[in-house]
């Protein structure tokens, strides 16, 4: 309530008191019962007024509080936009500054805003490949991330599409993880078929067990550890899984190469064909992840050169892979 308000309000009290005290004795001389019930009626008026007020002057303050704190939100708003105003114009001094001093070029700029706008598509294909995901796959229990060391969306949905068009009875998936879940969801859905993955470190091989545990898809998945140990590829020593492993595998339709690490040695996935060429079915598709990375690009033309009856196609996925297939009947290696 306002001051004037405040201040009106008394006047015309103190006014109705004088009127009503006057009226008051003049009544209690001539009409004594009346004059007590007017008394009385005057007294709650009276009480109920000043009731009103000392609730108005509460809600009153409330009120202020309210307003003292928004405005001192509002302030801190208008701070921290000023600041946030006077860095933005820092960096874009400070770009204006590198391009005056041919520091970066409108060339280089414009590279920078075609990585970003590439970067916001990729983000939106791999959202697009995982809801395809959900509702192929349909998981009734949450996953960890896909992406970083996990496989990514549109890789994980070339797998999943793979195994529910292809209906394979034998997958191998060389590198533990997110793909063997996804894999085994896919052939649990088909009601028939197994992952095996192969997982050179225990930990991240029991991370893979208690995923396929707790997505109870142990019917249709499970991981191997397999040490690397040194393998003879083209006259080179490499590091590759522990072969014995895979002594019982035969007539696998579709071979994941996601594994070993690329820090485990050069071209470290380049022996998963000449390891596993055998135990492969006639018919079988090979994918590998990571396919536009240097060592990658290197292993898909030693493979091509090595097997001619294999023919590569790529896929455009945000880390590359390449899905290798045989045009030929299969014989052996042509070295
Ligand atoms: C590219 S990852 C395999 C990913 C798997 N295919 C998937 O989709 O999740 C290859 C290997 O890296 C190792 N690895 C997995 N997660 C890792 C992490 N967070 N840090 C370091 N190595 C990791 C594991 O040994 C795994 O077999």
């Amino acid at each position: 309530m306002s001051p004037q308000v405040r201040r009106r309000s008394a006047l015309g009290a103190a006014a109705a008191l004088t009127g009503a005290l006057s009226g008051g004795i003049l009544l209690a001389f001539h009409a004594p019962a009346v004059a007590v019930i007017l008394g009385v009626l005057l007294s709650l008026a009276l009480g109920a007024a000043l009731a009103f007020l000392v609730l108005a002057q509460r809600a009153q303050g409330r009120l202020n509080a309210l307003l003292r704190a928004e405005a001192q939100a509002q302030a801190a708003d208008r701070e921290r936009s000023a600041a946030e105003r006077a860095a933005l114009s820092q960096q874009l001094a400070r770009v204006t500054g590198m391009l005056d001093q041919g520091a970066v070029s409108r060339a280089d700029l414009r590279k920078m805003e075609q990585r970003l706008v590439r970067s916001a598509g990729d983000d939106e294909a791999q959202v697009e490949a995982y809801l395809q995901l959900l509702h192929l796959a349909q998981p009734v229990r949450a996953l960890p991330r896909a992406r970083g060391w996990a496989a990514s969306p549109d890789l994980l949905l070339t797998l999943v599409d793979t195994v529910l068009s292809r209906k394979p009875r034998l997958v191998v998936d060389i590198g533990s993880g997110l793909s063997t879940v996804w894999e085994g969801l896919a052939l649990r859905g088909l009601g028939s078929g197994r992952v095996v993955a192969l997982e050179h470190d225990e930990s991240f091989a029991a991370e893979t067990t208690a995923l396929i545990e707790r997505h109870e898809v142990s019917a249709h998945a499970s991981v191997r550890v397999a040490a690397l140990k040194p393998m003879l590829v083209d006259g080179r020593e490499m590091l590759w899984y522990d072969t014995a492993a895979l002594d019982d595998l035969h007539d696998i339709d579709l071979l994941v190469v996601d594994g070993p690490p690329g820090d485990t040695g050069e071209m470290a996935r380049l022996p998963a064909l000449p390891a596993l060429w055998d135990r492969l079915a006639a018919d079988a598709v090979i994918i590998l992840d990571d396919a536009n990375r240097d060592d990658e690009i290197a292993i898909v033309e030693r493979w091509l050169a090595t097997y001619p009856q294999l023919s590569a196609r790529r896929l455009p996925h945000e880390k590359g892979a390449a899905v290798l297939t045989r045009t030929q009947p299969a014989t052996g290696p042509s070295t």
